[in-house]
């Protein structure tokens, strides 16, 4: 009996030996050394053996089931360690394929523009100012030379707040009496851009929330000579040189003289079409000489300071340049329209 041992042992380990994955290994493990496995059961019959010989006999089933266990032990980390590799084959990381682009954002088409524009005029020494969006009556109107009655105030349709004497800046031109109550009696060079608001129909060329950007020099001989070559050299920066431009005579209640500036039409360059509605000309800004009234309120002597200001609207600027059609793209959220602004990072 002692002797079948090892030809136990020795079939049992042949057979570990061809246990081709871990599967077929725990099949081995089930009938061999497992709790009802054959070499398990040996000790069972111990019966058969002359008593004589039974303590050499359970001495070597217990050998021969701590060398199965650990030749077991062995095969098994071999299994798992070629399983593992062969996973890795089919899985590798191909390290020349191109690496997938992560998804960039864009910055907005306003806020494109604004920074083009901010900039020209940092270049040409214009500090940028912020203003509030909320303000008094008296700032967006009564400070620029428009009292209550004035018909003036008929121009822009205002957003009220609960408190009449509170509204939503219809344009950023109030920014002017803030920067030179906090500068005077010094001379000033500003842009103050921010969000605007009217109360009007949404259509396609109008909407009720739109940026403006406002410009004001105040310093003691500043002439319209000024106020023409600074903004003919922004419009030559921002719309190219040989860009024409002119100025024509306007109405602003709080500028003296007033005027509105033009540059050639972008898309028939002055020959006359459907964009500039065959007058050959964009207007792109308001301007004037700031007026009297208005220094006054800032806390400026108008005897001895003068200034020039301006304001624009950033998105009609960026639909001229880019041809878009319908005001209401900017704050429609859009992403096909938002996109397609992407590449002017
Ligand atoms: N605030 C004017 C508007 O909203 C523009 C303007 C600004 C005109 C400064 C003259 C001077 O139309």
């Amino acid at each position: 009996m002692i002797d079948q041992l090892d030809d136990i042992e020795a079939r049992v380990s042949a057979a570990l030996d061809q246990a081709a994955d871990l599967e077929q290994l725990e099949e081995w493990r089930l009938a061999t050394i497992g709790r009802k496995g054959e070499v398990q059961l040996l000790t069972r019959r111990m019966g058969e053996i002359e008593p004589a010989d039974r303590p050499a006999f359970g001495k070597r089933i217990n050998e021969i089931k701590t060398s199965l266990q650990a030749a077991f032990e062995a095969r098994q980390e071999a299994l798992k360690r070629s399983a593992h590799e062969t996973d890795g084959d089919t899985d590798r990381i191909d390290v020349t394929l191109p690496g997938r682009r992560p998804h960039l954002g864009g910055l907005h088409p306003s806020t494109l523009v604004m920074r083009r524009i901010e900039r020209i005029f940092g270049d040409m020494g214009f500090q940028t100012y912020r203003s509030p969006d909320v303000v008094t009556d008296q700032l967006n109107f009564g400070d620029l030379n428009m009292p209550p009655d004035h018909p003036a105030r008929d121009m822009q349709d205002t957003f009220y707040t609960t408190d009449p004497s509170v509204v939503l800046r219809t344009h950023t031109s109030g920014g002017q009496i803030l920067a030179m109550q906090e500068r005077h009696p010094e001379p000033i060079r500003v842009i103050l851009p921010g969000m605007c608001y009217r109360n009007e129909q949404i259509t396609a060329r109008s909407e009720i929330q739109f940026h403006q950007i406002e410009g004001l020099a105040v310093g003691p001989a500043i002439t319209f000579a000024d106020l023409k070559g600074t903004l003919t050299e922004f419009a030559r920066r921002l719309f190219g040189e040989g860009r024409g431009a002119r100025f024509r005579a306007s109405y602003f209640p709080f500028t003296e003289p007033s005027a509105e500036m033009d540059i050639a039409c972008l898309l028939c360059d002055g020959q006359g079409c459907q964009l500039c509605k065959e007058t050959g000309w964009l207007e792109i800004l308001g301007c004037g000489m700031v007026h009297p009234t208005v220094l006054e309120n800032g806390g400026y002597d108008p005897d001895e300071w003068s200034g020039f200001a301006f304001g624009m609207g950033p998105e009609r600027i960026a639909m001229l340049r880019h041809g878009i059609r319908d005001i209401r793209y900017f704050w429609s959220n859009d992403l096909r329209f938002l996109r397609q602004f992407q590449r002017f990072v």
